[in-house]
């Protein structure tokens, strides 16, 4: 699929449906965005007629000349934001697929009412590219389908004064769309295909073309060393755990830059979960749905994600992706309910549930990320059923005591839509945690507020971290069609971190 970026008028790209949005409730022509399209008397007439009235991500597909033209609702004046040119441009690319028409002509909307034209620019390329997602590597795609398929998507860009932001908005996107698509392969990935050994060849993989440092470190050598946290959960498994560190670092600054602008570059660690499949070990899982545990390393997949666009895109800050690639298996040599292990830090912990395992392994994680010294430590973690249960799945849990960062981590929310609400990290809520007979235990006796706990527990092997917790267990998968996010792996997490780095300072 190519994307391309032209300066012409609106209707001129000859063999592409040409995409408009439309404001509801409005009759006047100038709801008809962008606004040359008034112009066009006999469109307008059209369009009026058909009885559209421009409700979010409503669709009229009408005839014009030997071509098409695409109106898509953008909802109600008040609400226009930069999500809704995003579900535009996903809304439109799909509705131009599903009838087998092959080019698509997206207008680079007034930057008045939604935005700065880059970004504009890159929330509609964002939006087709995310919307188009399939995954097809394990079927035979009939050939119907196999044809229905875009060639290309034009951006239109009307006012040449806008088109050197515009190829930037959409060169962006497209690097952080493949990596969001990236992780999304990697999450609806089966487990028997993407094991922890996958998972670190994807990371070398990412190493190799971008030219990081990447180590992994194998399983004996995480019992040696003393990961107990990842080699309790590890050592049900036949698949041998990964411990994977993928570093990027900007390309050193131009002679004559200061020493003191080396010394600003941020060192951004973030930690990923990466339970390719949670049974949830001895304390098994209930069968029914059991197979979505193939999703319990979308942490893992966005951090390699953010990665790998970071790379692309050479941002000026350094990043260390930190993940923790195991199963979580019953068998003959699982950890057992009561069982205690020592974790890396030092901290013992009686594991009286071995299901609660993702936070056994993100202990390791986030006590290895002292090392790098880091400016701000981001996890992001399909850590509790409970934040299923408290957010849904359109909200991410934010936990942290930074208040700084957790406004900055919630702008990045806004900014990509990948929105954050924040639960609070009280001490109060820190005893359940501790246990009789070792320093933590694992599970609370109570079952009470189970993601808060949940990062109570992280939050004791993040000592003098600047650090926050993304808890994505609800938002990493949707069971619903969404304009920019077909049902199945979101990718949740990767854009969300770009923003959030993108604009530091
Ligand atoms: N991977 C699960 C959390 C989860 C549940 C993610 C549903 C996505 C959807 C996690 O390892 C887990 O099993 N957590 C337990 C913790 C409990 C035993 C304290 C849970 O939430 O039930
Ligand atoms: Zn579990
Ligand atoms: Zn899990």
């Amino acid at each position: 699929m190519r994307v391309v970026v032209k300066r012409a008028g609106i209707g001129q790209v000859s063999g592409a449906v040409q995409v408009i949005g439309a404001i509801e409730g409005e009759q006047r022509p100038e709801r008809l965005l962008p606004a040359s399209v008034a112009r066009d008397r006999a469109l307008v007439g059209l369009i009026q007629r058909s009885g559209f009235r421009g409700a979010s991500n409503e669709t009229t597909l009408l005839p014009k000349g030997t071509g098409w033209v695409l109106v898509v609702g953008l909802g109600k004046s008040k609400d226009l934001s930069v999500e809704r040119v995003r579900q535009l441009a996903g809304t439109a690319a799909r509705v131009v697929r599903a009838r087998g028409l092959k080019q698509v002509a997206l207008p680079l909307l007034s930057d008045r009412m939604f935005g700065a034209a880059d970004a504009v620019a890159q929330a509609l390329i964002e939006g087709a590219l995310l919307g188009l997602y399939r995954y097809d590597h394990l079927r035979t795609v009939p050939a119907h389908e196999r044809n229905r398929r875009i060639d290309t998507i034009t951006l239109v860009v009307e006012r040449a004064a806008d088109l050197a932001a515009a190829r930037k908005g959409a060169a962006k996107a497209e690097v952080i769309a493949e990596a969001v698509l990236f992780a999304r392969d990697l999450i609806t990935g089966p487990s028997n295909i993407v094991t922890p050994t996958y998972l670190a060849n994807q990371a070398r993989a990412i190493a190799k073309e971008h030219r990081l440092k990447c180590q992994v470190i194998s399983f004996a050598t995480l019992k040696r060393l003393g990961f107990g946290g990842i080699v309790g959960v590890a050592q049900g498994s036949v698949h041998p755990a990964q411990f994977i560190v993928l570093e990027y670092r900007p390309a050193p600054r131009p002679a004559g830059s200061s020493r003191r602008g080396r010394r600003a570059t941020k060192t951004f660690a973030f930690c990923g979960k990466g339970i390719t499949f949670d049974t949830g070990g001895i304390s098994i899982k209930p069968s029914a749905k059991m197979e979505l545990m193939k999703y319990d390393m979308a942490g893992a997949a966005a951090v390699l994600g953010v990665v790998k666009a970071a790379a692309a895109l050479k941002l000026p800050v350094r990043i260390v992706g930190i993940i923790a690639a195991t199963e979580n298996m019953p068998s003959g040599s699982a950890q057992k309910p009561g069982d205690v292990i020592t974790t890396l830090s030092g901290k013992t912990v009686e594991v009286l549930n071995t299901d609660a395992e993702g936070r056994l392994v993100l202990a390791d994680c986030l006590h290895y990320a002292k090392r790098f010294k880091p400016d701000v430590v981001v996890d992001l973690a399909t850590l509790t059923g409970a934040c299923v249960v408290a957010l849904g799945s359109e909200a991410i849990g934010l936990m942290t005591k930074h208040e700084q960062l957790a406004s900055r981590i919630n702008q990045a929310g806004q900014t990509t839509y990948e929105r954050v609400w924040r639960l609070p990290l009280w001490d109060e809520y820190g005893p359940a945690m501790k246990s009789d007979i070792a320093d933590l235990r694992n599970v609370t006796n109570t079952g009470e507020a189970g993601t808060i706990t949940a990062a109570k527990f992280l939050e004791e092997f993040a000592e003098g971290l600047p650090w926050a917790h993304l808890d994505i267990a609800g938002t990493a998968w949707t069971d619903k069609d969404k304009p920019y996010i077909p049902k199945g792996a979101v990718g949740v997490g990767v854009r969300l971190l770009l923003s959030l780095m993108e604009n530091w300072k």
